[in-house]
């Protein structure tokens, strides 16, 4: 996606040796007429999946994925990262461990929400290990129900995310992805779509 790209370039700050700083329209400030396009480009590349419920994880995979649920007409749910006293039956889990971070955290999605007649694109910010995409492929599989793809905002293709995904047989579909940093510049490699 050319236009993310162009973003990332211009507003992206490249920290230390391998994390990118989106917070001005992704991660922290959401810039929604960005993330409406982003939404309708996913739309588009599953146009004929049949996709029934779209899946991410909280926190930053809701903006985009709010909009790939509009795109497409159908529900999007998050997976939670805490306990929520409110979920108290038929909760499914995973544990995700986050190699940025050095936890492994639970999250959880309500039974209620996934049916084995479910066909789910999974939609995430960033693909780094591949982690918390296995994690709600754990989630959505005990439900019965179907991953389709997974969709990607801004994949690190130097780490093994992708290759996790792939080997494991699922379709990695990003909108932007990057090679590597070079002198503080983000390098990328060619989309998805
Ligand atoms: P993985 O899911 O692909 O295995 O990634 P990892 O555990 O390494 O990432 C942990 C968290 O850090 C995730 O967010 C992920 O989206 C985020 N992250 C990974 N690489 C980058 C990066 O280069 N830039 C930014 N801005 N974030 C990155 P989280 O902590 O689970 O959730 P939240 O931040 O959405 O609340």
């Amino acid at each position: 996606m050319k236009k993310l790209e162009e973003r990332i370039l211009r507003d992206g700050q490249v920290l230390g040796e391998n994390i990118l700083k989106v917070d001005s329209f992704l991660t922290h400030q959401v810039d929604f007429s960005l993330m409406k396009e982003v939404g309708q480009i996913f739309a588009e590349a599953v146009k004929d999946a049949g996709v029934t419920k779209v899946v991410t994880i909280e926190a930053s995979g809701i903006a985009p994925a709010v909009y790939v649920s509009e795109a497409l007409n159908v529900p999007m749910i998050f997976a939670k990262k805490a306990k929520n006293i409110t979920m108290t039956e038929g909760i499914l889990t995973a544990e995700v461990y986050s190699f940025t971070k050095q936890v492994t955290s639970t999250v959880s999605i309500a039974g209620k929400f996934l049916t084995s007649d479910d066909k789910v694109l999974i939609i995430d910010d960033f693909l780094a290990n591949g982690q918390a995409a296995k994690g709600l492929i754990t989630i959505i599989e005990q439900a019965g129900a179907q991953v389709e793809a997974v969709g990607i905002v801004i994949e690190k293709s130097f780490q093994n995310g992708r290759q996790v995904l792939e080997t494991a047989g699922y379709r990695v579909l990003s909108l932007a992805r990057i090679a590597g940093f070079e002198k503080g510049q983000v390098v990328f490699t060619e989309a998805d779509i």
